[in-house]
Formats: structure tokens, sequence, C-alpha cells
């Protein structure tokens, strides 16, 4: 049998952007040849940021629309809606009785988001965020979760609860899962601030690179990077992060590596190599956009991916939670083992 990934994305916004796609859709696009992949979009994980139920709803389908289009093979791989497995819920309220308070008051992207929005606008959901995530991926028996940099502690929160229920429950009550976090890519950086990280909910659109954007801005907005003054094409994070953000999304479209393209600059100005990746990635984008295009166009063709990824991802998961709920010592209702 081969080896398990999971991984997901939530559904804020209509189009998902570079960071998403190199940081994580690419390997998801990948491990399906040597692993038993599933992918979700995570909707509850959204209502924490209390979106208005129609765009939610047209969120959900967009977003599963771009991973079929970036290359995940329905044929090989499950896609399915959250929601529509309703054991992520419940593993999750069962996951927060094994979590610690203060475990969970270290999550950096809970402090980061509540001071953003201030106490008032912070719901308990915020807060427990990480553990439903811990449910999704320990649900499948998961063996690898491919994500971004920004997941990491969220990720050491999932293996700590699993080796947490393996010691109280017995061995073998959960698979503990790794993280698959690839260096180069695992932090794809604002165009306009180069020192934050790309985001779908980015305070200015010129600073994001989105799949569904039409190709004229995209250009648009590489060639507006924000580069430093002293013009000399180099990869140097922490002197030139804007330039050397762009060699990164370079060298991850184009194949050829970044000492390679610095070498092929030398002597050029950074519009030449502005110019040059705007074509790039436009032509690299335009396939993906107009097949995410299409299965957004036929909705019913799309819901029937997700349904048919539910009905399985609900034999699995029911199956997962059925032996936690015995060992907990739950008594079995009527239809369930
Ligand atoms: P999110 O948009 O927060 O649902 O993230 C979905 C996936 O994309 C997660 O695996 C993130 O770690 C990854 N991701 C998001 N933004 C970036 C970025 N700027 N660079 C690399 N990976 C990212
Ligand atoms: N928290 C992740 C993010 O914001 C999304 C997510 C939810 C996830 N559940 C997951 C990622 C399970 C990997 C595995 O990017």
């Amino acid at each position: 049998m081969k080896p398990r990934v999971f991984s997901a994305m939530q559904p804020t916004s209509d189009s998902l952007q570079l960071g998403n796609y190199l940081g994580a859709l690419v390997q998801w696009v990948k491990l399906q040849d040597t692993h038993e992949a599933i992918y979700s979009v995570v909707d509850l994980h959204a209502l924490t940021v209390t979106p208005e139920p129609e765009t939610l709803r047209r969120r959900t389908r967009v977003t599963a629309a771009q991973y079929l289009a970036a290359g995940v093979d329905p044929e090989r791989s499950l896609v399915f809606v959250q929601s529509h497995v309703p054991e992520h819920a419940e593993l999750a309220w069962l996951l927060s009785t094994y979590t610690g308070m203060g475990e969970a008051g270290r999550m950096t992207q809970f402090k980061d988001k509540s001071a953003k929005v201030g106490e008032a606008g912070t719901n308990v959901g915020l807060f427990t965020y990480p553990i439903l995530m811990a449910a999704d991926i320990l649900l499948y028996d998961t063996d690898l979760v491919p994500v971004g940099e920004d997941q990491r502690q969220h990720l050491e929160l999932s293996r700590d609860l699993a080796e947490r229920l393996n010691t109280r429950l017995g061995e073998g009550s959960v698979v503990v899962p790794d993280a698959h976090i690839v260096k180069a890519v695992a932090k794809i950086y604002d165009l306009q601030e180069p020192t934050k990280k790309m985001s779908k909910t980015a305070t200015s659109p010129k600073g994001t690179i989105e799949i569904l954007q039409d190709p004229k801005q995209v250009a648009k907005n590489i060639k507006s990077a924000a580069t430093d003054s002293d013009s000399v094409i180099a990869f140097d994070r922490e002197a030139k992060p804007g330039i050397s953000n762009l060699l990164t999304i370079y060298s991850a479209l184009d194949g050829r590596s970044v000492e390679q393209l610095v070498a092929d600059y030398e002597g050029k100005m950074y519009g030449h190599l502005k110019v040059d990746l705007a074509d790039v990635v436009v032509e690299y984008l335009t396939p993906i956009r107009d097949n995410a295009m299409e299965w957004i166009e036929s909705p019913e063709r799309l819901d029937s991916v997700l349904e048919e990824g539910a009905a399985k991802a609900r034999g699995i998961a029911g199956q997962t939670l059925a032996r936690l709920y015995d060992r907990v010592g739950l008594v079995p209702a009527a239809g369930r083992r």
C-alpha cells in the first residue's frame, strides 16, 4: 500500500495566489505519483473569518476548481469539501479535550490574526482552528502533509496530539504525520512588501499574483515589483528581498536554478528580468486559468467530483473516528461499530 498524503486550503478568496500554488499545490500534484492523495477545501476553517454565505459558497467551488486545474487528478485522488464529512468536526471536539490551553495559546498564527482584529473581533473558532486542522490530518491516517512554511507550527501540534493519543489510548490509535515543506518555495513573498508572505488577503492587490487574475494585471504587478536601488541581480534574502523573491519564482516556474539565472542575467537590469519573468508567469498560468474556468462553468461536473470525493473520504474518516470513540470509552451508537 502507498503511504497517504493529505492537505487542504481555506476558501477565503476568489483566486489562489502564486504562494499557494508554488508552496503547496505543485507538491500536491507531484505526490499523487507516489502517494494515495486526499485534498480538501476546508470551508469550516473559513467560517472563522465570518464570510458572507454566498461568498463562501462561491469560493468553496472556485478553490476546488483550481485544485483540479492545477493537476489534482480526481481519477487518482480524493477531492472533497470538509463540511461534507462531519467526522472532521467530531474529531476536532475529541482532540480539543487532549489539547492544553497553553499549548493552543502558543500558536503564532492565532496571535497574529487575533491581534489584527482585536479581542472583540476574535472568535473561539480562531483559537481552536489548529485543532480542527489536526482532526483533518489524523482522520485519514496521514503520513505526509505538504504545506508552506507558515503551517509548520500547526503541523507540530498535529504531531504532538497524535503522539499523545497513541500514548494515552494505545499504540495504533493514529498515524503520526510528517510535514512536507519544500524549502526553496516554502515562502513566496509579497511583490510590494517582499519581507511579508504573499497572501490571499494582502493589503495591496499589487503585491500578489493571482492564479485567476487577468494576465495583463499579472504582468503589470510583476513589472512594478519592489526591488532595491543598487540594481545588481543577485540572490540575497536579507539584503535584497525583492529581487531574491523574483528569482525564486522564476526558478520554480522555468526550471533553471537560481545560480543559473543569476549568471544568465549578469550585467542586465532588473527591468529585463521583470519583463521576461512576466512572460514566463503569464504563459505558465494561462492554461491553469483556462482549465479552472472550465470547471467553474460546469458546476454539475465539479459537484459530482466533490460528491464522490466526500463519499470515499467518509468511508475512511468513519473508521478512524469509530476506532477513537471506542478507545476513549464512548458507548457505540447503533450503526457505528
Ligand atoms: P491558505 O491560503 O492559508 O489556506 O494556505 C494554503 C496553503 O498554501 C498552505 O499550505 C500554505 O502554507 C501555503 N501558502 C500560503 N501562502 C504561501 C506563501 N506565500 N508561500 C508559500 N506557501 C504559501
Ligand atoms: N491551516 C491551513 C492553511 O491556512 C489549511 C488547512 C486546514 C490544512 N486543514 C489542513 C493544511 C490540513 C494541511 C492539512 O493553510
